[in-house]
């Protein structure tokens, strides 16, 4: 009786240390869905293969929802709903409009998933799931994906335009929004390598292009000539982040800083004399050091204030609340 009542306060002495050990993310694990959908992982990863075999940078687009989606109020499919009448979203924020792509996608992970376990897997894990799908495609580390997020009742189209970062920010402002989300300066240029794969517009790079000076001339004018200098007609034109390889998941993209051909200004930042150039140096010699840095960083990005319990919902279309 008395080894059953002390081994009883113990268990409840263990709970409550679990319950309040002060991580928000206890409850995510890389095992959430293996025994309520086991062929979840099978199921996203060949939905991701042919929409990436279709169009290479489908790949990006979709690691890209991640980043946008965990900025906002945490990783919880807050990025895939749509507006409506009076629900006012984040897909028309200002870094998301006609920029965010990727979504018919998710709505076809989606599909293929609720075939095999209706009702079970949230929107948010699918887009965590297929960002490291995406990765692992184009050629990048693999990773193991922490599950058991839930899909958000609510979206914040004024934290989409003031959490995450724009193309403009300097250094100090990159630093501080990464860190607004608990993520060291080190994750944040581990995460930047990102954008060795994928394009951006014009719109986003003409000022770089035209008017900064730590950029190599030839480069500047190769993208000058699909980016016109006057705002208009051209303001969508597309160009790679990364002018070497950029449907190639690798360390090209610390290369091209080393010789200012950063594409974006908020690129550049991370090599332009500042305390950063060492890492990104560091990167650019060392594929195997930014793959484990960006590897632990995603998972850092991931583990950002998880809807779980009973917050949220698991939706059954990830464009609409149930
Ligand atoms: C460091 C701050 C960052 C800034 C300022 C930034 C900004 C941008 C901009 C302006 C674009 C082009 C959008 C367009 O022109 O339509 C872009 C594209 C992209 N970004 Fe970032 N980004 C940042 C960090 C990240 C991170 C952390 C990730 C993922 C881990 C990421 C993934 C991507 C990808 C993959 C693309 C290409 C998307 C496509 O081709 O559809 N970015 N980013
Ligand atoms: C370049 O800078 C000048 C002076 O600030 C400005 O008027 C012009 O609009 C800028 N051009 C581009 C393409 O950003």
């Amino acid at each position: 009786m008395a080894a059953s009542s002390s081994s009883f306060v113990a268990i409840l002495t263990l709970s409550f240390f679990l319950a309040f050990s002060g991580s928000v993310n206890a409850q995510l694990s890389t095992t959430y869905y293996s025994k309520s959908c086991p062929k979840l992982f099978s199921t996203v990863q060949s939905t991701v293969q042919s929409a990436i075999s279709k169009e290479a940078r489908m790949g990006a687009s979709l690691l890209r929802l991640f980043f946008h989606d965990c900025f906002v109020n945490g990783c919880d499919g807050s990025i895939l709903l749509d507006d409506t009448s009076n629900f006012i979203g984040e897909k028309n924020a200002a870094p998301n409009r006609n920029s965010a792509r990727g979504f018919d996608v998710i709505d076809n992970i989606k599909s293929a998933v609720e075939k095999v376990c209706p009702g079970v897997v949230s929107c948010a894990d699918i887009v965590a799931i297929a960002a490291r799908d995406s990765v692992v495609k184009l050629g990048g580390p693999n990773w193991n994906v922490k599950l058991g997020r839930r899909d958000a009742r609510t979206a914040s189209q004024a934290a989409a335009n003031s959490r995450i970062p724009a193309p403009t920010s300097n250094l100090n402002q990159l630093v501080s929004s990464f860190s607004n989300v608990g993520l060291s300066t080190r994750d944040m240029v581990a995460l930047s390598g990102a954008h060795t794969i994928g394009q951006a517009r014009c719109t986003n790079f003409r000022a770089r292009i035209y008017n900064e000076t730590n950029i190599d001339s030839s480069f500047a004018q190769t993208r000058r000539s699909n980016c016109p200098r006057t705002t208009g007609s051209g303001d969508n034109n597309l160009a790679p982040l990364d002018i070497q390889t950029p449907t190639g998941f690798d360390n090209n993209y610390y290369k091209n800083l080393l010789q200012k051909k950063g594409l974006l200004h908020s690129d550049q930042q991370l090599f332009n004399g500042g305390s950063t150039d060492s890492i990104v140096r560091s990167y650019s010699n060392s594929q195997t050091s930014f793959n484990s840095d960006f590897v632990a960083a995603i998972i850092k990005m991931g583990d950002n204030k998880p809807l779980t319990g009973s917050n949220g919902e698991i939706r059954k279309n990830c464009r609409k609340r149930n």
